[in-house]
C-alpha cells in the first residue's frame, strides 16, 4: 500500500514534527498559524489515557478540531490501553498516521490490520526500556516504528542515549521501507545524534513550546539537523 502523506514526510526528512502536548489549546488556530509560518510540515498528536500512562491529555475531539484547522499530516501517537477499540474514531477524526504501543496490547496484529483497513499507515511504538525484539515479528507489517527515547507519559524528560542503537536494529529487521521516528527529549543537544542514528521523523515538544519564539526554536533545531546528512542504510542486503 502506498501512503502518500507518510511518504511526503519521509522525503522531507530528517523532519521535525512538533508534539502539540504543550501548545496553547486556548488558541489552537494561532498556534498552528505560528508553526506553519515557521515551516512545519506535519503535527504529532499525543493521546494519553491515564491508564497506559499516568498522564491524561486529549482524545479524538481535539484531533478532529486540529483536522479542521490544517491540511498538514496528523501523526497520532496513541498512549492508551486497548487501542483497537478506538482506531475507527481516530481515523474518523482525521488522523493520517496512527501509532500505538506494543506494550499496551497482547497482540498487535489486529490493531495493525484495523489501521490498514482504514487505509492508513500503521506505526508501532516501544518505550525506551522495551527491547526491539518485542516488535520484531510485526515490524514487517508496519509502515512506521516509533522508538521512544523516554518512557512515554510526559513531555520535558531527558533523552536516553541507549535508544540510539535501536534504529539500526529496526532497519536491519524491517528493511528500507519502514519509516523511523524518535520521540522524547529531542532538543538542540540531542537532535543530531538521533538523526545520525537513523531517525527520520523527529518529534519535538518542550524544545519548541517552552521557547518564546517557535520559529527561532525550529530554525535552530533545523540548522543542527541540516548539518547531518548521514542516513542509515540497510545492512541486510535489502
Ligand atoms: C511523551 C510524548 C512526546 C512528548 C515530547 O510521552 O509522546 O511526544 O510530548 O516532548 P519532549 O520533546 O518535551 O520530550
Ligand atoms: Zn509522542
Amino acid at each position: 500500500m502506498s501512503h502518500g502523506k507518510l511518504d511526503a514526510l519521509r522525503n522531507a526528512g530528517p523532519l521535525i514534527l512538533p508534539s502539540m502536548l504543550m501548545c496553547n489549546f486556548g488558541n489552537l488556530e494561532r498556534e498552528l498559524g505560528l508553526l506553519e509560518d515557521a515551516g512545519v510540515q506535519g503535527y504529532h498528536l499525543d493521546v494519553m489515557d491515564g491508564v497506559f500512562v499516568p498522564n491524561f491529555t486529549y482524545g479524538m475531539t481535539i484531533v478532529a478540531a486540529i483536522r479542521k484547522l490544517t491540511k498538514l499530516p496528523l501523526d497520532v501517537h496513541l498512549m492508551m490501553q486497548n487501542p483497537l477499540q478506538y482506531i475507527d474514531d481516530f481515523a474518523d477524526a482525521g488522523a493520517d498516521i496512527i501509532t500505538f504501543h506494543a506494550e499496551a496490547v497482547d497482540d498487535p496484529l489486529p490493531v495493525i490490520e484495523r489501521i490498514h483497513a482504514r487505509g492508513l499507515p500503521a506505526g508501532i511504538a516501544i518505550n525506551s526500556k522495551t527491547p526491539v525484539s518485542k516488535i520484531e515479528a510485526v515490524l514487517p507489517r508496519c509502515e512506521l516504528a516509533l522508538l521512544m527515547s523516554i518512557e512515554a507519559g510526559f513531555g520535558g524528560q531527558k533523552f536516553e542515549e541507549h535508544v540510539l542503537s535501536k534504529f539500526q536494529q529496526v532497519r536491519d529487521i524491517a528493511g528500507p521501507e519502514i519509516v523511523l521516528e524518535v520521540d522524547g527529549g529531542i532538543n538542540k543537544e540531542t537532535i543530531r545524534s538521533a538523526a545520525e542514528a537513523g531517525a527520520e521523523l523527529l518529534v519535538v515538544g518542550s524544545a519548541i513550546f517552552r521557547q518564546a519564539d517557535y520559529k527561532e526554536a525550529l530554525d535552530e533545531l533545523n540548522s543542527v539537523v541540516g548539518n547531518s546528512t548521514h542516513r542509515v542504510t540497510p545492512t541486510n542486503g535489502l
